[in-house]
């Protein structure tokens, strides 16, 4: 394949990661094209274990090229201590490029991601639960045409001007309708133009370097962030990003065209978690989703949060499957499930009225009235983690497979049987 783009088909969290990573390790060239340090990838090399937020992941391979796209939103500061992170433990980074047009987080995205939050939380007694990264903000910035992006981070007579007009209206905003504190502009200057002087020389046309590999056939990884689910539009809104992260959001945030796409491949876990607000149709509030939690690790890569956990739903891989034009599915995390008794799979929702629903609902006041309707399947035991073909799985975990690819309607032919990076079987 020349071309591929990975999906999280959930809520996030999926060990996009660990697929990636495998798959770089074949790429000529990795891109990130939307999302920021809300992201948490976690990649295991060899003993070594590496939390990214916002390098790709290739970045581990020196020879492959690691391209930010348009389509990220960029905190400086986090970048260049993940870099100098990656320095610390001899990876150079210099295979780095950032295109000239990402939108740069601000101090104020951050201070008003978390005002904002507070009030909505105030005002309403619930709010989006998001990362307090700034990301919100940043992309509305973006949208509303006042954002500050890396080519300006990179020309400090750009920087002063657009420092000084947005952060005083930013100002204003944070102390008359918030009651924060102001920043001092002048040190948020300081401090940006020296995060420019360092990040300079990654700076870059990212859609051009992607157009010319694709032209030269080269081998091509759409490294995806967030998950379908966090869609802002075909995810839970407005429990969601700011972003695309559907398979679109790589052509959108990197700049090329949908026909350069050969392959779509959406990761899940063979049950579902969630981080954040928002209704959840699966979730476990039980001691076997404290159970499912505890066993999978289910502690958020960015912000240590216990995820919310639930079983596999199949309503939403099938959601996924379609927004995304999967050409194959993989699913992490099968030898969690080993040896916990009957397993239940979602296939359907029923609503209050009893209505069944075998699409995603399009509101999230219809999702919130919607009950799984579960299939049952008997669960499997034994030791999965040194299982490295189809048919070295239990018979049963293998049952359960064949009925999972039945219900999303796409192939699943990548399994996960633990957190290593070849811990894994390909079909
Ligand atoms: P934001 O992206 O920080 O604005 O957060 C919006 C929602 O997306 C919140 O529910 C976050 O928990 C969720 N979210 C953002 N990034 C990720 C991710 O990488 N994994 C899982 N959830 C995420």
């Amino acid at each position: 394949m020349a071309s591929s783009i990975i999906v999280g088909t959930q809520w996030g969290d999926e060990g996009k990661g660990k697929v990636i990573d495998i798959m770089a390790a074949k790429a000529d060239i990795v891109v990130r094209s939307s999302g920021g340090n809300n992201a948490g990838h976690t990649v295991v090399h060899g003993d070594e274990v590496y939390k990214l937020h916002l390098l790709p992941s290739g970045i581990l391979y020196p020879e492959t090229e690691c391209l930010i796209g348009s389509g990220v939103v960029i905190d400086p500061k986090v970048l260049i201590e993940e870099i100098d992170e990656m320095n610390k433990r001899g990876v150079a980074c210099d295979n780095l490029r950032i295109d000239a047009r990402a939108d740069i987080i601000m101090p104020w995205h951050r201070e008003l991601d978390k005002l904002e939050e507070a009030f909505k939380a105030k005002q309403t007694g619930t709010n989006v639960g998001t990362t307090g990264r700034g990301i919100g903000p940043c992309y509305t910035d973006k949208a509303e045409r006042v954002g500050i992006r890396m080519y300006d981070l990179v020309h400090p007579e750009c920087l002063k001007k657009l420092v000084k007009n947005t952060g005083e209206l930013k100002n204003l905003v944070i102390e008359k309708v918030y009651g924060g504190k102001a920043f001092d502009l002048d040190e948020v200057y300081e401090e940006y133009k020296a995060y420019g002087e360092r990040l300079a020389k990654y700076v870059a046309d990212v859609s051009v370097i992607t157009f010319d590999a694709y032209k030269a056939g080269k081998q091509i990884l759409f490294e995806g962030a967030q998950a379908t689910l966090l869609d802002i539009d075909f995810g839970t809104y407005p429990y969601v990003t700011s972003s695309h992260p559907i398979a679109g959001g790589a052509c959108v945030g990197t700049g090329i065209g949908p026909k350069m796409i050969d392959e779509v491949i959406g990761v899940g876990k063979s049950y579902t978690t969630r981080v954040g607000n928002g209704p959840f149709p699966t979730e476990l509030n039980d001691e076997l989703g404290e159970l499912i939690r505890n066993r999978g690790g289910e502690f958020g890569t960015t912000t240590g949060r216990p995820r919310r956990t639930g079983w596999f739903d199949a309503v939403i891989m099938r959601h996924a499957v379609r927004v995304n034009g999967l050409t194959a599915i993989a699913i992490n995390k099968f030898d969690t499930l080993s040896g916990i008794g009957t397993l239940k799979v979602c296939t359907a929702y029923e609503k209050s009225d009893g209505t069944i629903l075998k699409d995603f609902p399009v509101i999230l006041e219809e999702l919130a009235d919607c009950k799984p309707v579960y299939e049952e399947i008997e669960g499997y035991d034994g030791d999965l983690s040194q299982c490295r073909t189809f048919d070295e799985l239990p018979e049963k975990c293998r049952a359960y497979i064949a009925r999972l690819e039945e219900l999303c309607g796409c192939p699943i032919t990548i399994l996960g049987v633990g957190p290593g990076r070849d811990q894994v079987i390909f079909r």
